[in-house]
């Protein structure tokens, strides 16, 4: 039975690749979390219904959301797991578009939440080399920083195109793995040194 205690992590999938090179890694990343005690869960964004952001203002001004679509379910999730796991491909030099929507979406989500919260973000793409990458991890950690969530790292995997590319580096499958771990022992050491933080 999971322990209700336990810290919990969020994987948050933006490719609409299930099995694909960022899910891969996200998985490794939960698996070495749950290896740590954590309690984990994942999110395909692209299963999800999500739309884009109105532009309203609404909830910055002490209002709802209009849009009744999955951010409520993903809110709560958000809220009940303090360590996110944000992972994108690059598309274009950025996001894919699930990501970024999810990214704009997160206007309504509580500042407490945010508060709360550590941000560790992956990045794949098909590039020989990592630099591409720095467009997507820039805008998921300008943006987490922007809401007050604290951002503990990120993993680039370059040179990943097809499906099942990254399954051939398994030093970085390790690495993502050791890193998930890394992540629930660290976060579980700091609860311990301050009981009043929440899970
Ligand atoms: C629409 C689209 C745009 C892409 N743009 C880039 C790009 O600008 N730079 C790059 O290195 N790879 C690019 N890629 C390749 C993906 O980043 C790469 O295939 C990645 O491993 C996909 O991750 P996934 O398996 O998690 O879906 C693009 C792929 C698609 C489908």
């Amino acid at each position: 039975m999971s322990n209700p205690d336990a810290i919990g992590v969020l994987g948050i999938v933006g490719s609409p690749r299930r099995g694909g090179n960022t899910d891969t890694l996200v998985g490794e990343l939960l698996r070495g979390a749950e290896a740590g005690g954590a309690r984990v869960e994942r999110v395909f964004l692209s299963d999800l219904n999500l739309n884009p952001c109105l532009g309203c203002w609404t909830c910055t001004r002490g209002g709802k959301c209009p849009q009744r679509d999955d951010m409520e379910l993903l809110i709560d999730k958000m809220t009940r797991m303090s360590t996110w796991v944000l992972g994108t491909p690059v598309y274009f030099y950025a996001a894919t578009a699930q990501l970024k929507t999810f990214l704009d979406r997160g206007l309504c989500v509580p500042k407490d939440t945010y508060a709360n919260a550590k941000v560790f973000s992956v990045v794949t793409l098909g590039d020989t080399t990592p630099e591409g990458a720095s467009v997507a991890v820039e805008l998921i950690e300008r943006t987490m920083k922007f809401h007050g969530a604290r951002t503990i790292g990120n993993l680039i995997a370059h040179n990943v195109l097809d499906t099942g590319d990254v399954r051939e580096k398994p030093a970085l499958l390790r690495a993502a793995f050791e890193q998930g771990t890394a992540l629930a022992l660290n976060e579980s050491a700091a609860k311990k040194l301050d009981p009043s933080a929440s899970t």
